[in-house]
């Protein structure tokens, strides 16, 4: 647990292209199969919980989270996205939730893939964020951890604090899916 001393506000990241349209037809915690067909999305199903919190510790109840994501190959589900990688019927990749009232949260979804964003430039497997308070807005994206191309990503290297913006394995629970932690900290809330 970290003391207000060393606690340091989640830093930003570029909001992107594929920002959800539309209005919020997404709210769940979910990110699978929400709309589509009633298969099984197709990767690693995970699950990333955490919590919003303030420069103090206090949790942030009530936020707005939107949050979106590639597929697990790669590909949004979104106009502006013109990767060739498939679509997966079963996958939307996008949902609207508020936090708990201990500032908590959890999504169900599955491993984004990475993607190319340039001619030598490709994506790690990332999760995007919106959050909103009561005072802020916060927007930045979550990276997880051991992948090799966290290393080369020019998005990530530019945070002020890189090592924030990669999720925690966490191991405690029983369930065979992976669980990643992944808190933000908003400066009031
Ligand atoms: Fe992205």
């Amino acid at each position: 647990m970290c003391t207000s001393e060393n606690r340091h506000r989640t830093p930003d990241q570029i909001l992107g292209p594929y920002f959800p349209v539309g209005r919020g037809a997404f709210t769940g915690a979910d990110l699978i199969g929400m709309e589509a067909g009633d298969g099984q999305a197709q990767g690693e199903m995970i699950e990333v919980t955490g919590r919003i919190i303030n420069l103090d510790g206090e949790p942030v109840r009530g936020a707005r989270l939107t949050i979106w994501q590639a597929n697990s190959f790669g590909r949004y589900r979104h106009p502006n996205d013109r990767n060739v990688a498939p679509l997966d019927p079963n996958f939307v990749g996008c949902t609207r939730i508020r936090s708990n009232e201990d500032g908590s949260y959890v999504i169900k979804t599955v491993k984004p893939g990475a993607y190319p964003a340039g001619p030598d430039w490709m994506r790690p497997p990332h999760i995007h964020f919106e959050v909103r308070g009561r005072f802020e807005r916060l927007v930045t994206q979550m990276y997880f951890p051991d992948e090799p191309l966290n290393e080369r990503d020019r998005l990530l290297a530019a945070a002020l604090r890189p090592e924030l913006l990669v999720a925690a394995e966490a191991k405690l629970q029983k369930t065979p899916r992976r669980i990643l932690n992944f808190d933000i900290v908003l400066l009031r809330g």
